[in-house]
C-alpha cells in the first residue's frame, strides 16, 4: 500500500527510517550530519526540518543536487544544507569538524563499494557517531534468473543480512538495529518511479531507463521478486 504518496525517496527506506537515524543519534541544532548520495534531498531536508541540523549532502549528480536544493527552498530549510556535486570517492572530511550522524540511504555502499564505503564514515564520524544506511540484499541463493538478472549485473553484486551485518561489525560499527523495509516502503518507491517516468526531460527521459524501470516493476510485483529482494535498514554506532 502506498502510504506517502509525496515521497520521493530513490529507494524503499523512506522518511521513517531518516528520522528514526535522528531520533537515535539526538540529533539537534547542534549537530552536523552528512547524507552521502542524497538524491532528490529528501534525507537531508527532512532531518533539517525536523532537528534543525546542518546537513552536507553530497551527490555526484548535478540535476539531482539541483532538484534537492528547489526541494530545500520549498521546505525552508536551504540555510541549513550544504550541497556539494562530487564523487563521495574524492571528498575528503578527515580535516573537517566529524559528523555525528552519517546517512548514506538508497545503497550509497553499493555504488560505490561497501568496504570503502564503511571505512570513510568511520573515518569522519565523532567517537560513538551513528551510521544509518539501506540497501538492497538478497533474501537467499536461490533467486531465479528472471529476478537475478534484473538487480545484478556485472557491476552490482549483494549482500544477505548476515554477510552485511559482518561487514558492518567488521568495519568498526555496532549494530543498533537492523530491519527489513516493509513492503509499504517499496509501494512509495515505485510511485515515485512510475512518477518519474513520465518525465519528459532528464535521466527519466531516456527510453532505455523506463524500460528497465518497467521491467523491474513488472518483476518485482508481477514475478514475485519480493520474495527473493529486500532493503536492509541498519543504524550502526562507531565502537569507539
Ligand atoms: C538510489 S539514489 C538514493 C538517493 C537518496 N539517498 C535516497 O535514498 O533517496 C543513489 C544516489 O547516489 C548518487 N551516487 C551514486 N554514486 C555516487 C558517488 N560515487 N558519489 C556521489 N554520489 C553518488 C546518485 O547520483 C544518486 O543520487
Amino acid at each position: 500500500m502506498v502510504t506517502d504518496i509525496r515521497s520521493s525517496y530513490s529507494s524503499p527506506a523512506g522518511r521513517e527510517f531518516t528520522m528514526l537515524a535522528g531520533r537515535c543519534a539526538a540529533i539537534n541544532p547542534a549537530s552536523r550530519v552528512l547524507d552521502l548520495g542524497s538524491g532528490y534531498g529528501d534525507g537531508a531536508c527532512n532531518l533539517a526540518r525536523e532537528f534543525r541540523c546542518k546537513v552536507t549532502a553530497i551527490d555526484q549528480s548535478e540535476e539531482n543536487i539541483q532538484s534537492a536544493q528547489q526541494l530545500a527552498q520549498e521546505k525552508g530549510v536551504s540555510h541549513l544544507i550544504t550541497w556539494e556535486i562530487r564523487d563521495i570517492m574524492q571528498a575528503d572530511f578527515s580535516q573537517a569538524e566529524p559528523f555525528e550522524l552519517a546517512l548514506a540511504e538508497g545503497g550509497t555502499f553499493s555504488f560505490i563499494s561497501r568496504v570503502r564505503g564503511l571505512a570513510l564514515v568511520h573515518q569522519w564520524l565523532i567517537p560513538r557517531g551513528w551510521l544509518s544506511f539501506s540497501d538492497l540484499i538478497f533474501y537467499t541463493e536461490k533467486v531465479p534468473p528472471e529476478v537475478k538478472t534484473i538487480f545484478e549485473d556485472d557491476r552490482y553484486h549483494y549482500e544477505s543480512e548476515q554477510s552485511y551485518r559482518a561487514l558492518v561489525h567488521d568495519a568498526g560499527f555496532e549494530v543498533y538495529c537492523m530491519t527489513m523495509v516493509p513492503p509499504s516502503g517499496w509501494d512509495n518507491y515505485y510511485a515515485h518511479m512510475a512518477r518519474r517516468l513520465e518525465d519528459e526531460k532528464g535521466v527519466f527521459a531516456d527510453k532505455r531507463i523506463k524500460l528497465a524501470f518497467h521491467k523491474e516493476i513488472d518483476v518485482f510485483y508481477r514475478l514475485e521478486g519480493f520474495r527473493y529482494v529486500g532493503y536492509l535498514f541498519c543504524l550502526a554506532r562507531k565502537r569507539e
